[in-house]
């Protein structure tokens, strides 16, 4: 992964972030979900093509406040839209996401290919505001929408034989440039066990701030492990497929000294390229905020027990 230190943001760009939660409060209090003028100035996806969703907040949530959106929609990882952190938002507009389907498959009773409907339709949406760390030493704090990954996963009812879990990406080089390019073992793969798949942390999100994706946040449907580095949070989603052997992994193959399987937030063990012990805080412009990582960024007490016996060091 590219060690890019360089902070594109400018303070200038920043949203008026304490306007912007004081009108959604609001908005909230009268029973109106979100949208409209906060978003009219984002890359990708205009104000026109996110729609407004409806959630319920979550206990899950963490206090810190929120990045503003343009931060969230505009300092982006999507490698298959280009390398640089503003590619995303300028390149993601070619992406197509309805109508989506995805594609269920493995040691499951109830394999299909399912539309994004059909995917949706049971769940409640709840806002989920979870940091967001980047295997590169940032974060972010992102208020996502979505609803339990194990609450999808049990639909499909895997068998006993089902102990990991494995997702894909879309992977058309029609509308995604950079698959073009082998920076990557395309389709991006990731994979969970199912213990990890089944935590009540881990969701799928369909928005953020309230409103679906922009393509350049994984429209339509993607994942969230907070307690992992970034790069386990595979983005739209076009298979998940039940499996009985440990899934390979984009980042594992592509460089497997420095991208593991658990990839497990953690401040002990440095990227062998660079430090993890502290990250950097998106969104202060030129003051940049360097804080300490925690370990499992700070979920230990609701994840440490799935690795129980396990030498985290090993198993990065
Ligand atoms: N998913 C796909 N398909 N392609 C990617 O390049 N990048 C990952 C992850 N999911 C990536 C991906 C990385 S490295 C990070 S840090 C997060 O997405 C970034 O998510 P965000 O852009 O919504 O903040």
């Amino acid at each position: 992964m590219k060690d890019k230190s360089d902070n594109k943001i400018r303070a200038t760009d920043i949203t008026d972030e304490p306007v912007y939660l004081k009108r959604r409060h609001f908005l909230q209090l009268a029973g109106i979900t979100t949208a409209g003028a906060a978003f009219a100035a984002i890359p990708g996806r205009s104000a026109a093509d996110v729609k407004p969703l409806k959630t319920i907040s979550s206990k899950y949530s963490t206090s810190q406040k929120p990045n503003s959106y343009k931060d969230i929609a505009s300092y982006n990882n999507y490698y298959e839209f280009g390398l640089e952190k503003d590619d995303p938002a300028r390149y993601a507009k070619s992406l197509i996401t309805d109508p989506w389907s995805v594609k269920i498959s493995g040691e499951c009773d109830k394999p299909g290919n399912y539309n994004l409907e059909d995917i949706l339709k049971p769940h409640p949406l709840e806002e989920r505001i979870y940091r967001l760390r980047c295997v590169e030493a940032w974060s972010m704090v992102i208020p996502w929408v979505g609803f339990p990954l194990g609450d999808l996963l049990k639909r499909f009812q895997p068998n006993s034989k089902a102990k990991y879990v494995s997702f894909t990406t879309l992977n058309d080089p029609v509308q995604m440039p950079g698959v073009g390019r082998r920076v990557l073992a395309w389709p991006y793969h990731e994979g969970l066990t199912i213990a990890e798949a089944m935590n009540p942390l881990a969701i799928i999100a369909v928005g953020l701030y309230g409103k679906t994706l922009p393509n350049q946040n994984g429209a339509p449907l993607r994942l969230i492990v907070p307690w992992k580095y970034g790069f386990k949070s595979i983005k739209s989603i076009v298979e998940i497929s039940f499996t009985r052997k440990r899934p390979q992994t984009s980042w594992a193959l592509s460089a497997p000294r420095e991208y593991g399987f658990y990839a497990n937030v953690n401040p002990q063990v440095d990227h062998p390229r660079w430090s993890q012990a502290r990250e950097r805080l998106i969104g202060n412009g030129l003051f940049v905020a360097k804080q300490p990582t925690l370990v499992f960024n700070g979920y230990a007490d609701q994840v440490a027990h799935l690795y129980s016996g396990l030498n985290l060091r090993k198993n990065f």
